[in-house]
């Protein structure tokens, strides 16, 4: 029999805008599912079939004791999705096996260590000289948090918020800054089972003055997703699942675009851990959800 177990943390369940219409969905299909903190020390992971990472989030701040819990939970039940795409995109370093599999991934540049970080800056914004703005950011992280954008001209900012998330353990990554999200936003496209269900819109969260906003459902909108943009997703789930060596679709996937300056769509982020799916925005998406975890085996 399938017994659930939807995963989230202590903080960040009342941020979790899926959890209450998924719950309802499951319901719904009279399904056994249980909402729990990962890290509950209580918790028999045994008694689940299948544990379901939803909103975990506060495993940013400890991965390796995030990891360590996946691997227990994979050893005495079935982790959704499995341990390797957990393991694989808990690390933006993913972008780089995507990008060398041919997929059209926003260039980036990763910092190692602070030793290089001017260099790997200097370097960076020699092989984009149009470039007025860069993005820095960690690669690992969610929520936005400690991404930042600044201008070419204040590129010693940009190299101490590389070394500040240099100093605290972090590996860095340098991106040009996409301008066209201001005016289209990023198009999230959410995939259940291998089969796109819906996507969304989602506005520019690095404002100008250097901030950065969490997204937040008022920076959501529904949206259709244009054959382009639907190619590249494909295209980016079909490279993963070649890197995975998986030989079933993952159970949830969402693929974040933006537009590069030429018009084409390029990959922000292949979020197959446990991203936010907007069900409140999209008619039918939790009850999607809630069937596909039904036919779980
Ligand atoms: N290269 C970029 N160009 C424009 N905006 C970006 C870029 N990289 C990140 N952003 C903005 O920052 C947000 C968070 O960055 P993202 O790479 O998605 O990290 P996280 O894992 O924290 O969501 C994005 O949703 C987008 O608004
Ligand atoms: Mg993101």
């Amino acid at each position: 029999m399938t017994t659930l177990a939807l995963i989230t943390d202590a903080t960040s369940l009342d941020d979790d805008y899926d959890m209450p219409p998924l719950r309802d969905a499951c319901q719904a299909l009279a399904l056994d599912v249980r909402i729990c903190n990962w890290d509950d020390p209580d918790q028999d992971w045994s008694r689940f079939s299948h544990v379901v990472l939803r909103s975990p989030w506060d495993y940013t701040r400890r991965p390796d004791a995030f990891l360590d819990w996946c691997a227990h939970v994979s050893k005495v039940s079935r982790l959704v999705n499995p341990l390797p795409a957990v393991r694989w995109s808990l690390d933006k370093h993913y972008l780089a096996d995507l990008a060398r599999a041919g997929v059209a991934v926003i260039p980036s540049t990763f910092i190692e260590s602070k030793a290089s970080a001017q260099t790997m800056l200097d370097a960076f914004l020699q092989a984009h000289p149009g470039l007025d703005e860069l993005v820095v950011k960690p690669t690992v992280g969610a929520s936005s948090r400690n991404v930042r954008r600044f201008l070419r001209a204040d590129a010693m900012q940009a190299l101490q918020h590389a070394e500040t998330l240099l100093d605290a353990g972090h590996s860095v990554i340098l991106q040009p800054y996409l301008a066209s999200i201001e005016r289209q936003g990023e198009t999230d496209l959410v995939y259940i089972n291998g089969i796109y269900s819906h996507a969304i819109r989602k506005a520019a969260l690095l404002a100008r003055d250097g901030t950065t906003n969490a997204p937040t459902l008022g920076f959501l909108s529904a949206c259709e997703a244009t054959a382009t943009e639907r190619a590249l997703a494909s295209a980016a789930l079909q490279a993963a699942s070649r890197t995975l060596g998986l030989d079933a679709p993952l159970l949830y996937a969402r693929v974040d675009l933006i537009h590069a300056d030429d018009g084409q769509p390029q990959l922000l982020e292949l979020e197959i851990l446990e991203p936010s799916l907007s069900f409140p925005l999209a008619e039918g998406s939790a009850m999607r959800f809630a069937q596909a975890l039904a036919g779980l085996k």
